[in-house]
């Protein structure tokens, strides 16, 4: 069942969950936002209200941001399951109460998820030219060895979204762009394909959905997984701030990078003070935060309505 704005708003946390203990699950893996326990027959995918820039974890959390995330991808979950089956247990609170998982805080910011193998790359597909985008553009007219042509200016959108996927970097590390024969390499050709093609649509059915919360949808990320016997399924987090860009719609225009729904403000910051994008992160002044919180809900508002 899905839920609405007000239901999630109401269960905010006063004070940022950074960490998850005394659960009765092994716990599999430690993300930069996410703890994986294990349930036996399934995973318990809990995201924290941690916040990462630069791929360093902050000091400080943002309140509720763990169930804002998780509460938007159920909502894309359901509006892509006509593209591509996903990796959510199919009823949520049935699967809550069966586990003894009751905590009403614990329940918003988890999915009970069926255990996959994770594809080792990562779907990146971009429809505005921006970023990480923007510079190798400026630099070589292409993006990703993607050939695009001349003039376009910052933000513009692409002629067509494009795919630029990366590979997986362990924890400390970045995430490496990579072009089609690499990710051939990696995948092979008919995964490949496969994850190249659902990428776009789920892009196009993401932008096209988001422009009718009043939202540009300028670049995102998708992950994937295969079971036994090689069927793919859409895994992690789904069309959140964390792992894609949103423009307000109204303040879009060409030549400048918009403001986005996401950490911005910590970024800003964090390039005001100078930090040398190693650990530790400096601590974020109260405004920050709570700007940053107003973001998230901001897009997940947009999403919902409410
Ligand atoms: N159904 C699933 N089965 C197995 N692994 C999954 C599944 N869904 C997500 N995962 C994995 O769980 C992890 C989620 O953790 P998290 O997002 O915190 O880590 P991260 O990817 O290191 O951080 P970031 O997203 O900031 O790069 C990812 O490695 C993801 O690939
Ligand atoms: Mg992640």
């Amino acid at each position: 069942m899905a839920m609405t704005f007000s239901e999630i708003t109401t269960a905010l946390p006063p004070k940022a969950v950074t960490t998850i203990d005394q659960l009765p699950f092994p716990r599999v893996a430690s993300g930069k936002v996410r703890e994986i326990f294990d349930l036996g027959d399934a995973l318990l995918l809990t995201a924290t209200d941690r916040l990462s820039a630069f791929d360093v974890v902050l000091p400080d959390g943002i309140p509720g941001k763990g169930a804002i995330l998780t509460q938007m991808s159920n909502w894309w979950f359901a509006h892509t399951q006509h593209l591509i089956q996903n990796h959510l247990l199919p009823d949520q609170a049935g699967e809550f109460q069966r586990r003894g998982i009751t905590d009403r805080d614990l329940q918003l910011r988890s999915m009970v998820v069926r255990k996959l193998t994770t594809v080792p790359i990562e779907c990146v597909v971009r429809g505005y030219l921006v970023g990480s985008g923007w510079s190798s553009y400026q630099k070589t007219g292409e993006v990703c060895g993607i050939k695009l042509p001349t003039g376009l200016r910052q933000a513009d959108r692409l002629p067509a979204p494009i795919f630029t996927p990366t590979t997986k970097a362990p924890k400390g590390q970045h995430d490496e762009a990579i072009n089609d024969a690499q990710g051939i390499a990696i995948v092979g050709a008919a995964l490949y394909e496969k994850l190249k093609s659902l990428s776009l649509a789920l892009y196009q059915a993401g932008h096209d959905r988001a422009r009718q919360a009043g939202m540009i949808l300028a670049d995102t990320k998708f992950e994937f997984g295969t079971d036994a016997t090689g069927d793919v399924w859409l895994i992690d987090e789904v069309l959140t701030p964390d792992s894609s860009r949103y423009w307000p719609a109204e303040s879009y225009a060409p030549d400048q990078s918009p403001p986005s729904y996401d950490k911005q403000f910590v970024r800003d910051h964090l390039l005001a003070v100078k930090w040398d994008q190693k650990t530790p992160a400096p601590r974020l002044p109260a405004e920050v935060i709570a700007l940053t919180q107003e973001k998230y809900l901001a897009a997940l508002k947009n999403l919902l309505g409410g």
